[in-house]
């Protein structure tokens, strides 16, 4: 193995390809000085129990020892080609896949590759605070593999611009290293990327939502014409799956525990006992979730339809779950606000795109709320966390212009304004979630507001050492 191979893990034949070595090896110490600056604040020095993927093959891409995340070896890796793969939907259904970009898709294809390698330096500035604040050892190095495999995702999508864009792939490359997440003069490109992550509630409601949201984007960029873009999500999906796992049973381990501690207060409130009430949480869920339905893009949207014919980016699970993969035939039906009353329209199937992926998002996250919703039901408690209607709180689509209450009716500008404290986390509520939020930091310890994990890491214990600070 040579030595470029040994630092920077691939399967893309790195070390033989001299021009795409040149463009890394210029990209690679802007990368190292943005992850230093950027990255795990207070933390760069310690020891952390990281999985590092090697290799593509079952096995190697799980590695697990204490490394400092600085020193983690960002690898580059595609799932294995396989030959005589041909385009799955759209226009040119049944042609061979694309080795290389076709040149009139190339905007397209920069575009979408752009878009989504923007959302992962972005959350890792997001949750660059949290470390100091983690509710228990294993959850600081969840916190921090999420936060290196954010970065690998980076340096999948620079991979493929530096690979096959030439010069203006280069400079998008760069530009990736310097939006920053909120940032008034040069943010980052999606609305839910920009928004504070303040806290460990949000921190697992965006791992929850946010990183759902990348799933279905990874899940239908993987069903791509675009070979070398499929074959880098396919593998970016395996990562992923850790990083719900995370949200998912963060925000359960919360639920668990907001239950224990309602059953100790002599008035249910979960509050008075140092916890998060479920009201709060439910106002969370709201906003994230509801922020995160703006990630799919319009309802009715010709980009969609132009992705879909090019081949570009497909449906969730494309090929296992559709029989037509052309739909030019057939419409979607589809709510619009006219005056002040919604009306349900025939949209084209193909415009639909953004709204089928966001469908099948919403059922994924109904899955997660229903667990939720056991754990508060076998303790006994009455209360139900519900996900709001896709039309609540909408900033792009059909609803952006209107208001909305959580059951989807359409309420006046004024009365939004009014019940809005109700139905979102207010100034006072990130006050009190952020007060609660001291630091454990010795192994088997865990915060009052959570509940401890059902397993440790790898087969690890609860207990187990998972950051050696410095
Ligand atoms: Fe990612
Ligand atoms: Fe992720």
């Amino acid at each position: 193995m040579s030595e470029l191979d040994e630092k920077i893990p691939n399967n893309v034949g790195l070390s033989t390809d001299k021009r795409l070595q040149r463009a890394l090896e210029k990209w690679q110490p802007n990368y190292i000085n943005w992850w230093k600056e950027m990255g795990p604040l207070g933390h760069q020095a310690d020891n952390v129990y990281l999985r590092t993927a090697i290799s593509v093959e079952s096995g190697g891409w799980a590695n697990f020892d204490h490394v400092k995340m600085p020193d983690y070896r960002w690898g580059i890796f595609l799932e294995p080609k396989t030959e005589g793969k041909t385009i799955g939907f759209g226009d040119e259904l049944g042609k061979p896949v694309w080795d290389e970009v076709p040149g009139e898709h190339r905007n397209a294809l920069r575009r979408l590759i752009v878009t989504q390698g923007d959302t992962e330096p972005a959350s890792v500035e997001q949750q660059r605070r949290l470390g100091d604040t983690a509710p228990s050892m294993y959850d600081m190095r969840n916190l921090f593999q999420v936060n290196v495999e954010e970065g690998r995702h980076l340096w999948a999508m620079v991979y493929l611009l530096h690979r096959y864009f030439g010069r203006d792939g280069r400079e998008e490359a760069e530009d990736l290293l310097n939006r920053r997440s909120g940032d008034d003069d040069k943010p980052r490109i999606l609305g839910a990327f920009n928004e504070p992550t303040n806290h460990w509630l949000s921190f697992f409601l965006f791992a929850m939502f946010t990183d759902r949201d990348g799933k279905y984007q990874l899940a239908a960029l993987a069903e791509s014409g675009f070979d070398p873009l499929a074959r880098t999500c396919s593998f970016m999906l395996t990562e992923e799956a850790h990083h719900l796992f995370v949200g998912e049973t963060g925000v359960g381990r919360i639920v668990q525990r907001t239950c224990e501690l309602m059953k100790k207060d002599p008035n249910d409130d979960a509050r008075a006992q140092g916890g998060i009430d479920l009201p709060t949480l439910q106002k969370y869920i709201n906003q994230w979730y509801s922020v995160c339905l703006d990630l799919f893009g319009g309802e009715s949207s010709s980009n969609a339809a132009d992705a879909f014919a090019a081949g570009l980016k497909g449906r969730y699970k494309e090929q296992s779950r559709f029989e037509d993969h052309v739909c030019l035939e057939g419409v979607k039906d589809m709510t619009f606000v006219e005056g002040n009353k919604l009306v349900t329209k025939e949209v084209a199937v193909r415009t639909a795109m953004n709204e089928y992926l966001r469908e099948d998002y919403i059922v994924d996250c109904q899955r997660a709320v229903d667990r939720w919703n056991k754990t508060i039901e076998s303790a006994g408690i009455n209360f139900t966390l519900k996900l709001p209607s896709s039309r609540f709180h909408r900033s792009i689509g059909n609803y952006a212009e209107h208001s909305f209450d959580p059951e989807g009716n359409l309420i006046s500008a004024a009365e939004f304004e009014a019940k809005k404290g109700e139905w979102l986390s207010t100034p006072e509520d990130e006050i009190y979630v952020t007060s609660i939020m001291k630091p454990c930091l010795e192994p088997g310890k865990i915060a009052n507001w959570i509940a401890p994990p059902r397993r440790g890491i790898n087969g690890q214990p609860f207990e187990y050492e998972y950051v050696k600070l410095a």
